[in-house]
C-alpha cells in the first residue's frame, strides 16, 4: 500500500515538470486560478465581448476573426494566426513579440507551468457550453473588482441612481438608499452599457463609491440619456 502511495507521488511530481508540447496535461484547476488574470477582460460566454473578445471556442478559430468583436486591431487581423495549443501558448507567454502592434495590454505570463496549467483549462472551458466556468474563475478572483460585469438591469438601493446635480465643480449623485455622494467633476466617469446588463433606460446606475472613495462610475443606457439627466442645480443648505 505504502508502495503504491509511493509510486503515485512519483509519477505526480513527474507531472508538474510538463514541457509546453504537454499543454493538455496541465492541471485545470490551477489553470482556472490563472485564468483569474484574463477575466477582468475575457468573458468565456459565446459574443459576450468585454474589454476583450469572448474566448468562448477558441480552438481553431482565424485570430481577431469574430464579427461579435468590432475593436480588433489590424494588427490581429491580419496576422494570419489560427489559435491551437502551440500558437495559443506562444501569443499568452509575449504577446507583443507574436503580433506586435495588437492591442492586448498585457505583458504575458513568462512561466511556462502556469501557461501550460491556463492552456488545459481553456481547453475545456471554451468548449460550447462550458459557460459556466466564467462564474468558477470569477470566484477564485478573490473579491477583485473589475472581473466581469456586474448585471445593472435591478441594481441594489445603493447603486441604482436617482437623481445627478451639478454645481461648480462637483457632481452631487443621490441613490436608492437615500444617500448623497458628492464628486469632483474629474473624478466622476460617465460610461454607458448598452447591453443586456447594462441598466433600464432613464435609470442609472453608480458603481465603485465607496470602495475607493473618491472615484465612481455612472453608468447610462445610451448616451443621449446623461446631459438631459444631469441638473444644473445648486444646494441651499
Ligand atoms: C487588459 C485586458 C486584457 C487582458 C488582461 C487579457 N486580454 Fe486577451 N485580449 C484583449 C484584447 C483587447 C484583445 C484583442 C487584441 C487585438 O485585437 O489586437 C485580446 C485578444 C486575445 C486573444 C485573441 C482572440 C481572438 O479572437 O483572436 C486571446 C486568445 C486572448 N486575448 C487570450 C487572453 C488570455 C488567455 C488572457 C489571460 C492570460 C488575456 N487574454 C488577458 C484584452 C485582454
Amino acid at each position: 500500500m505504502r508502495w503504491i502511495l509511493f509510486l503515485t507521488s512519483m509519477a505526480f511530481g513527474a507531472s508538474s515538470a510538463l514541457s509546453p508540447a504537454l499543454a493538455a496535461q496541465g492541471n485545470v484547476d490551477r489553470g482556472q486560478r490563472v485564468f483569474g488574470a484574463c477575466a477582468a477582460c475575457h468573458s468565456l460566454e459565446p459574443d459576450r465581448g468585454m474589454t476583450g473578445p469572448s474566448l468562448a471556442q477558441l480552438w481553431n478559430r482565424k485570430a481577431g476573426s469574430l464579427s461579435s468583436f468590432p475593436r480588433y486591431s489590424s494588427a490581429l487581423k491580419s496576422s494570419g494566426i489560427v489559435w491551437n495549443d502551440k500558437t495559443l501558448d506562444d501569443w499568452l507567454k509575449d504577446p507583443q513579440h507574436v503580433v506586435p502592434g495588437n492591442a492586448m495590454t498585457f505583458e504575458g505570463i513568462k512561466n511556462d507551468q502556469q501557461r501550460t496549467d491556463l492552456l488545459a483549462f481553456l481547453q475545456h472551458a471554451t468548449q460550447p457550453g462550458h459557460a459556466a466556468a466564467q462564474m468558477g474563475a470569477m470566484g477564485g478572483m478573490g473579491g477583485m473588482t473589475g472581473g466581469g460585469v456586474p448585471n445593472l438591469k435591478k441594481p441594489d438601493p445603493e447603486a441604482r441612481v436617482q437623481a445627478i446635480t451639478y454645481c461648480g465643480d462637483t457632481y452631487r449623485v443621490t441613490t436608492g438608499d437615500g444617500k448623497m455622494h458628492a464628486f469632483w467633476e474629474r473624478n466622476l466617469r460617465l460610461k454607458t452599457d448598452s447591453s443586456g446588463d447594462g441598466p433600464e433606460k432613464g435609470s442609472p446606475a453608480l458603481l465603485g463609491a465607496g470602495m475607493m472613495g473618491d472615484r465612481a462610475d455612472v453608468i447610462f443606457a445610451a448616451p443621449g440619456e446623461i446631459s438631459g439627466f444631469i441638473k444644473q442645480e445648486c444646494e441651499s443648505r
